[in-house]
């Protein structure tokens, strides 16, 4: 396994189901190495709330410490230091791992390579984000044990998530079915199965994962009327299915976009079981490194 952990298309599906019973094992127990003595740099170049408190929270776990830079602000980078040297200067300082949110033009993989430090990504652009993609299986495996064959529908923006990304890196080793409800561009990525209506989109699912429409992202112009009511998903439209789907989100929600505020109410709404789990997930990285 690579010392790093920037993509997961390498892990193989005894790694990832290895991961998954540990990081659920963990949050059984609450016991892991507390006394492991590292030092971890936390290191976000963007904001983050859920990411970052989750590292912190995750590090107190392991009995790490840690150095937070949270923005530029009283860092070098206010007289112009840029975020390679920030990194190649944190790595020359001496810490066990690195742990890095940084923009879409950041060579991530390229500053990796000169370091001596392992770095975990808690977040690239729109490229990747693979803690994220952990917990949300983790979520998933939790509530219903095996992937093969589960039939998850992504809803919203496929186009600008980073979360995706990294999820799409683990679907063929688990074997999970993907589709897609929302609107239709030339350049629909990935092999989707696409659905003609919403209604036909959940009667097929058996996990909702929604994604936020990130507008700062956008050169498209999606009308405000289709998003809100074409591509807003609510507990409304639960109440005819059979068979209830989970439903998960990476976070932040756009409440009254992508999901109605009906959502936090629905019965099998798991976003802020997501944001539990994470935090396990994180420990074990921080405590074993990429070694599962
Ligand atoms: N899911 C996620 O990455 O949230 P934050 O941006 O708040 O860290």
């Amino acid at each position: 396994m690579p010392k790093s952990l920037i993509s997961l298309s390498q892990w193989t599906q005894e790694e990832c189901y290895r991961f998954f019973e540990s990081s659920l094992k963990f949050k059984k127990d609450k016991i892991i190495n507390k006394q492991n003595g590292k030092y971890i740099a936390l290191v976000f170049f963007e904001p983050s709330t859920r990411t970052r408190i989750s590292f912190e929270r995750a590090a107190g776990w392991v009995g790490a410490r840690t150095s937070l830079l949270s923005s530029s602000l009283g860092t070098s980078l206010e007289k112009g230091e840029s975020y390679e040297d920030t990194l190649l200067n944190i790595d020359a300082l001496g810490v066990d791992q690195i742990v890095v949110r940084c923009p879409e033009d950041m060579d991530l993989k390229s500053i990796e390579s000169q370091l001596k430090t392992p770095l975990i990504c808690a977040g690239w652009g729109k490229r990747a984000h693979p803690t994220q993609a952990l917990l949300d299986y983790v979520t998933l495996y939790e509530k219903v044990g095996s992937l093969k064959g589960l039939r998850v529908l992504y809803f919203g923006d496929i186009w600008h998530s980073r979360v995706l990304a990294s999820h799409q890196e683990l679907v063929p080793q688990l074997g999970i079915e993907c589709g897609y409800w929302g609107p239709s561009l030339s350049n629909d990525l990935y092999n989707f199965r696409k659905f003609k209506n919403k209604k036909e989109a959940l009667e097929w699912a058996q996990v909702v994962i929604g994604l936020r429409w990130q507008k700062e992202r956008h050169q498209e112009s999606w009308s405000k009327d289709f998003l809100q009511k074409e591509a807003t998903l609510s507990s409304d439209d639960m109440v005819p299915l059979a068979s209830k789907p989970l439903v998960l989100h990476p976070g932040p929600v756009g409440w009254g976009e992508e999901f109605d505020f009906s959502i936090k109410a629905y019965s099998e709404n798991q976003i802020l079981n997501q944001v539990s789990n994470g935090v396990f997930v994180r420990a074990l990285l921080l405590a074993n490194g990429v070694n599962v």
